[in-house]
């Protein structure tokens, strides 16, 4: 079984907005419900879970109530959250299953990028989308100065869903507890600390993570050119 486990436990407002980003409505949908209709229109999809705050899961049910098998309370990090999606999972689903876990914030991620993440599970622990780095990246020890130098061939940028073996990634998680977890920006970053072996699939452009003003416009412009298809 594969199951999506959708992150929306933020509370980030650093668009300024009154309200957390996945809330906010484009074309009189909130975000969150673009992200969710990618997944609950993916044949390769059983279920949907998803961690949001109580106060939202009306709103969350309203967009699509007959795909979503439970809910979880957010964590005081994406990490914590995530570890608290997969600790509700394991109570219906295999250790042998599948979780994908995306960002309800990133509405624009594509049926290939899905497919691939899964299909690496055949052969893999875990897969993520990448994208190559376009800016050449250095260390710096104090902030003031090059320190060293990293070849940029090597270096990719990771983007989301990422999908692990719901057992292994679950341990992996649990074992950082309780301090650890909370130092973790990337969920790869737990799977590769216990030993998994995690797959490189190619990235996408348009599957970015809305973060700021510019993010959202860029969102609203997508949104608004797809609908002026549509009647054409
Ligand atoms: O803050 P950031 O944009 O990195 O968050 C990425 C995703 O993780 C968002 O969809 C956000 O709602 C989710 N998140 C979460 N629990 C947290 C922090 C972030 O579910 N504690």
């Amino acid at each position: 079984m594969n199951i999506a486990l959708i992150l929306s436990g933020g509370t980030g407002t650093r668009l300024g907005s009154a309200i957390p980003k996945q809330y906010i409505k484009v074309d009189d949908r909130m975000i969150i419900s673009y992200c969710l209709e990618r997944f609950a229109k993916h044949d390769m999809i059983d279920r949907i879970h998803i961690v949001a705050d109580k106060m939202w899961h009306n709103a969350i049910y309203n967009c699509f109530a007959s795909d979503i098998c439970g809910f979880s309370e957010p964590g005081k990090n994406r990490q914590l959250s995530i570890y608290n999606g997969l600790t509700d999972i394991l109570k219906y689903a295999d250790e042998n299953d599948n979780v994908i876990i995306h960002d309800a914030a990133r509405p624009l991620v594509s049926d290939e990028t899905i497919t691939e993440c899964l299909e690496a599970l055949n052969t893999y622990d875990g897969a993520l989308p990448v994208l190559p780095m376009k800016d050449t990246v250095y260390i710096s020890n104090d902030g003031q100065r090059v320190s060293s130098l990293l070849d940029r061939s090597k270096l990719f940028a990771g983007q989301a869903p990422e999908a692990f073996k719901l057992g292994k990634y679950y341990e992996a998680s649990r074992r950082l507890l309780p301090d650890k977890i909370l130092k973790i920006n990337g969920s790869t970053e737990p799977a590769i600390m216990y030993g998994m072996n995690v797959a490189l699939i190619e990235g996408d452009e348009n599957n970015f993570k809305i973060t700021t003003k510019a993010d959202l416009e860029r969102f609203e412009e997508i949104i608004k050119d797809e609908s002026m298809d549509i009647t054409k």
